[in-house]
């Protein structure tokens, strides 16, 4: 049961939030007579169904096509598969407004929390920042981010830091704080701060902080930052590149936190989100740097996974924004293994996955800093198959060497051994008629054909 404070604060956000401004951060709205409209996010919308109304001080949307509807929270629940105080502080903070004490106590329940987690990480990357900008210290990682050919707009957006070469730079930067708000009086209500910088256990679960054997230490040291944000622009943990030869990995990536999976982050996302709603379709890489050098070079709707295949999660994240993804790799062998994963996930996902290799086993931070390399890179993107009809061609040229009929079974049935191996046989009827549907256009099988071959596997 709600208490009052809660309800209240829930109308107060609900008051304070411009729905056609929320909602337009999403989805591209156009104003019709009193209202707004724009394509349905909740539905495989192609004209536009979803209506924003104002009347009588409230605020709310419809589609209606899908029948998706309800207010900013609802929208948020949705869209972003928020949970309700999750909306309710995201909406707050977006309006400058404070939540009831009473809020924060029901939500804080003693442990740590995920806000406790993500203020450490916002606390360790104005540290890193600070360390990037200092004369002496940032030196040698500015002078890797300029030798690389980042801009410093870039620099500015993906907020790259500098940690230093020290066992206890977060550990300081820590007591700095905490004597800021001693200086200052700055505790609870007033400042808009709850209680203080959260406490070093607080970074030891965030994995900003090592806690091991030899006591505690900074977990990066001496290598340039990549904050890592969720799709709201908070950072959940931080990538690490190493600005000495002898370092060991060349990334180091936080570990995995109740913030941070791997397999559910996507490296950019939070400013690649808008371009990947409009143009409908996301672009994938492997590396922190190819992300950056692509927004650089104006293709805004890319993503990196962070060091792992593209997930079903990660699908699933990107099937609320768009209808195609586009898998980039760098060489033939890693594009295959990459190939499988996709259909893999075009089996589970609604979503159109293709795949795209570059020339000369390049990645796009590299091609893209060559004379003409946008031009290429467009160009690989435009040539991108789509990822079940790679593998369907990898199986044709394996097996094109065998001819007659007996060949062309055997090439038809190790297909679809691979096929089941992936996920085929659990499809779902109507995905599974799509699929079929799709091989016989790549084969140009016969559909009957096709069936008689799942049948026999
Ligand atoms: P690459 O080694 O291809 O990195 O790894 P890159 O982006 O081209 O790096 P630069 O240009 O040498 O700086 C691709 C991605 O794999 C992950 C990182 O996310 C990296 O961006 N990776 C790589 C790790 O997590 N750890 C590693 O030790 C290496
Ligand atoms: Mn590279």
């Amino acid at each position: 049961m709600p208490s009052l404070e809660l309800q209240s604060d829930r109308d107060r956000v609900l008051d304070a939030t411009d729905l056609v401004a929320l909602v337009g951060e999403h989805v591209a709205l156009k104003p019709k007579g009193r209202e707004h409209v724009g394509l349905c996010p909740f539905h495989d919308d192609r004209s536009p169904s979803l209506t924003i109304f104002h009347k009588a001080g409230a605020s709310w949307y419809k589609c209606f096509a899908c029948g998706a509807t309800g207010n900013a929270f609802d929208f948020l629940l949705n869209f972003h598969k928020m949970t309700f105080p999750e909306a309710l502080r995201f909406l707050a903070a977006r309006a400058g407004m404070e939540l009831t004490q009473r809020f924060e106590r029901q939500h804080h329940e003693g442990g740590i929390g995920k806000q406790d987690l993500i203020e450490a990480n916002r606390l360790a990357l104005k540290f890193y920042r600070r360390m990037l900008a200092d004369e002496t210290e940032g030196a040698v990682a500015r002078g890797v981010i300029e030798s690389r050919g980042i801009s410093p707009a870039m620099a500015e957006s993906f907020q790259l830091g500098y940690a230093p070469d020290r066992r206890d730079g977060i550990e300081q930067a820590l007591a700095r704080a905490a004597a800021h708000v001693r200086s200052t009086g700055a505790k609870g209500a007033r400042s808009g701060e709850k209680s203080g910088p959260p406490s070093i256990e607080t970074f030891v679960a965030a994995g900003v902080v090592r806690d091991g054997y030899s006591g505690r230490s900074d977990f990066l040291r001496h290598r340039l930052v990549f904050p890592i944000c969720d799709n709201l622009g908070n950072p959940i943990a931080f990538g690490g590149r190493k600005l000495r030869d002898e370092d060991e990995p060349k990334y180091l990536n936080s570990p995995e936190s109740p913030l941070f999976y791997k397999s559910k982050s996507l490296y950019g996302i939070h400013l690649a989100s808008q371009s990947i709603i409009k143009s409908k379709v996301a672009i994938v890489t492997e590396g922190y740097t190819d992300v950056i050098a692509c927004h650089q070079a104006g293709f805004t709707n890319v993503v990196a996974t962070l060091g792992t295949a593209l997930t079903r999660d990660h699908a699933k994240l990107l099937q609320q924004r768009c209808e195609t993804v586009i898998l980039l790799f760098d060489g033939d062998a890693a594009g295959m293994r990459a190939a499988d994963r996709g259909v893999e996930v075009f089996f589970a996902e609604k979503i159109d996955v293709k795949v795209c290799t570059l020339p000369g086993g390049r990645d796009p931070d590299d091609l893209l800093r060559t004379p003409d390399g946008v031009t290429a890179f467009r160009a690989a993107l435009d040539s991108a198959i789509d990822a079940l009809a790679y593998l369907v061609r990898r199986f044709q040229s394996e097996y094109g060497a065998k001819t007659g009929v007996s060949g062309k079974h055997q090439s038809l049935e190790a297909l679809f051994r691979k096929l089941a191996e992936l996920g085929f046989g659990s499809l779902p009827v109507v995905r599974r008629t799509l699929v079929l549907a799709s091989l016989a256009s790549i084969t140009g099988l016969a559909e009957r054909q096709l069936e008689a071959a799942v049948a026999a596997i």
